[in-house]
């Protein structure tokens, strides 16, 4: 398994998500079925569904390829008694989707759980997705913001991100 220290965002290989990618003191694995309820609720909880997306089909259509998988990190065991945010052990609080064309990596659905923000574990899921990506041969990673949640991108900022200069143009089939 991979270690905090062995990942690199933007240099391919050595990072197995299947077998547990190691960040920032999370394990991410690709989702499994018995999650997908508990995920969806925490992608409503931190606001990022749509009435227009359906995050059941999104999740399904990520899973179902492979240039594109949902990553998730559960709360870790406490070393004794309950969190102290409440989260149940084994929760999943952290999750990222990543999908690639060959060329281009891009993020989808960073989420933490409301009660667990603010304390790196956003930063972790970004790596995930990022290491995710870069093993596969994606040499750029990006995402979209929507306009409403213009508050996260100094957290992307953070973390070395910058405006691509470009305006997403987009039609319905
Ligand atoms: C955005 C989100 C994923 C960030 O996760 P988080 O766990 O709170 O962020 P982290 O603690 O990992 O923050 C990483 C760094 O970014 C900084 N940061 C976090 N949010 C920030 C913000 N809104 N503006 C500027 N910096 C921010 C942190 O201070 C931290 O800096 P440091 O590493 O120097 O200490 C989380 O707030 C979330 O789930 N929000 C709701 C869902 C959402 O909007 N997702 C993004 C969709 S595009």
């Amino acid at each position: 398994m991979s270690s905090a220290s062995d990942v690199v965002p933007g240099a391919p290989g050595g990072v197995v998500a299947e077998e547990g990618l190691a960040v920032g003191g999370l394990t991410f694995r690709e989702i499994a079925d018995a999650e997908v309820e508990q995920v969806v609720a925490l992608w409503q909880e931190c606001g990022l569904t749509r009435p227009w997306n359906d995050p059941y089909v999104d999740l399904a259509d990520a899973r179902a390829g492979d240039t594109s998988t949902v990553l998730v990190a559960h709360a870790e065991a406490p070393a004794e008694g309950t969190q102290e945010d409440g989260t149940e052990q084994g929760a999943v609080v952290a999750t990222v989707m990543a999908g690639h064309d060959g060329h281009r990596g891009w993020l989808y659905y960073v989420a933490v759980a409301p009660g667990r923000q603010g304390a790196g574990l956003g930063r972790a899921a970004v790596v995930a997705g990022e290491a995710w990506l870069a093993a596969r041969g994606a040499r750029k990673v990006q995402l979209m913001v929507r306009s409403a949640n213009a508050k996260v991108v100094g957290f992307y900022e953070r973390l070395g991100y910058a405006d691509q200069e470009t305006t997403v143009l987009g039609r319905w089939f």
